[in-house]
């Protein structure tokens, strides 16, 4: 298995590009499948999460040309199997976009079930809520979900939840219902509004995207497109608060920092210095840290995929923290890592206080998921000594390049796969 192996200790210092949007990505790479035209996307984060998408598009039939690792071209044309198998849910949920786009397109769909993850049950009674209220016959068998219908008919939803997927899924399908779709109660992350914007290149009709509510005009087809996905908040964010908990001065490049500005808002509460430019931000972390309270929401509130990177970095700060996790049941476990590395942390529910210390010493950690994986990393360059971070491969999911982009900014971490390679890196930096 591979792991990170980290010398801390080194603030981060200089430039990082940031790559596309992974959790935009995965919808709109759903969403080509739409038209019978070929559509060509760039700025395509080179995941696994993609990588693993693309072979399922693939897998039902649509031709897919890799032109780079960050730019595909799709052709729906060809697909004839509008059964998407478990393997590829179980390695990825969001394989569940195909539920939508399949639905809208060809109004019939089968989808493994996804079950619940690392952080929380995560269920679908949104989506499945949504797809009803179009007319559709949305039954679970055998751990499938099987959608179709005669025709989708234009509706009126109000979501009980506001949801990302569930909000994306059926703006896909009604993107080719008959007549008028008004969504309320919707999510207005960026992703969201990237995916409406891509809907719409394609000839799609839909208003209000990154509102509160979002209004579709079906269509009977769509076209062709060529689209580039929007810079990846997240991964900004993950290097902004790696700067900060380093105490270094990085600038994050090819950014929208509208779209960071709850992270931002954070940032300059502990202290750092933050510039924004059109296309990039500084953040600057000189002297002590301080804490604060974070409740994670949907946005514009605290993004909850920032909440392990600014819970790390609060350990770190003088005083008192406090971390509400009001989206996900189950994603403070990386506090019990941290805590074997010195932070000074209590759970309680869905609340963690965070009392901050002076430092970290290094240790062999494991990555629970995606974001708190990164976390860890960023709690291994703050410590002293060697940090070990297992189970990499979540982090791969959704981070193209990490240490080699961490490395590029002074960060002493390589990726090894056995002892001697440990041995090695220890020899180097020691
Ligand atoms: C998306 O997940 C992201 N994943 C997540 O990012 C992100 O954490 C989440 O949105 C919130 O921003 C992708 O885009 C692939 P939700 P999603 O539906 O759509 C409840 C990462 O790290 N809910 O907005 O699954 C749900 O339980 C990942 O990149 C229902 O109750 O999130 C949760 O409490 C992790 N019923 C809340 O809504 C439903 O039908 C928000 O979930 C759907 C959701």
């Amino acid at each position: 298995m591979e792991q990170y192996i980290i010398k801390g200790g080194n603030p981060l210092v200089g430039e990082v590009e940031i790559g596309g949007a992974k959790n935009a990505a995965l919808a709109i790479l759903a969403a080509a499948i739409m038209t019978d035209e070929t559509v060509m996307i760039d700025n395509l984060p080179d995941v696994n999460d993609i990588n693993v998408l693309l072979e399922a598009i693939e897998g039902i039939g649509a031709r897919v040309q890799r032109i780079d690792r960050h730019t595909v071209k799709i052709n729906g044309s060809h697909i004839t199997d509008f059964d998407i198998e478990y393997d590829y849910i179980k390695k990825i949920r969001a394989s569940y976009y195909l539920l939508g786009a399949l639905l809208g397109k060809y109004k019939r769909a089968e989808v493994a079930l996804p079950g619940g993850c690392n952080i929380g049950s995560r269920p679908i009674d949104q989506h499945l809520k949504g797809f009803r209220a179009l007319g559709a016959y949305v039954d679970i068998e055998h751990g499938k979900i099987i959608a179709e219908a005669d025709h989708l008919r234009g509706k009126h939803i109000y979501f009980d939840v506001v949801s990302v997927g569930a909000t994306i899924n059926v703006m896909m399908a009604a993107s080719m219902a008959d007549g008028l779709t008004i969504m309320e109660n919707v999510a207005k992350e960026p992703h969201v509004v990237d995916v409406a914007n891509f809907l719409n290149s394609m000839g799609a009709n839909i208003r209000g995207a990154g509102t509160d509510v979002i209004k579709i005009r079906g269509v009977s087809k769509l076209h062709s497109t060529t689209y580039s996905i929007i810079p990846d908040q997240i991964e900004a964010g993950t290097f902004m608060f790696a700067a900060a908990a380093t105490r270094g001065d990085v600038t994050v490049l090819n950014v929208i920092p509208k779209h960071l500005e709850a992270t931002i808002a954070k940032l300059v509460e502990i202290g750092c210095e933050v510039e924004e430019f059109d296309d990039a931000v500084r953040v600057v972390s000189k002297g002590a840290l301080r804490n604060t309270q974070v409740k994670t929401l949907p946005y514009p509130g605290f993004p909850t995929d920032m909440q392990p990177q600014i819970g790390v970095t609060l350990a770190l700060c003088k005083g008192t923290s406090t971390i509400t996790e009001s989206i996900f049941e189950n994603r403070f476990k990386y506090l019990d890592e941290l805590a074997r590395m010195g932070a000074n942390v209590k759970i309680e529910g869905n609340s963690a206080t965070i009392e901050g210390v002076n430092g970290f010493s290094g240790a062999r950690v494991s990555a629970p998921d995606l974001r708190a994986g990164a976390a860890l990393v960023i709690a291994g360059l703050a410590a002293d000594g060697i940090t070990i971070v297992d189970d990499i491969v979540y982090i791969q999911r959704g981070y193209e390049r990490f240490e080699e982009k961490l490395r590029s900014l002074g960060a002493q971490i390589e990726k090894v796969s056995t002892e001697r390679e440990i041995q090695k890196f220890k020899l180097k930096v020691c």
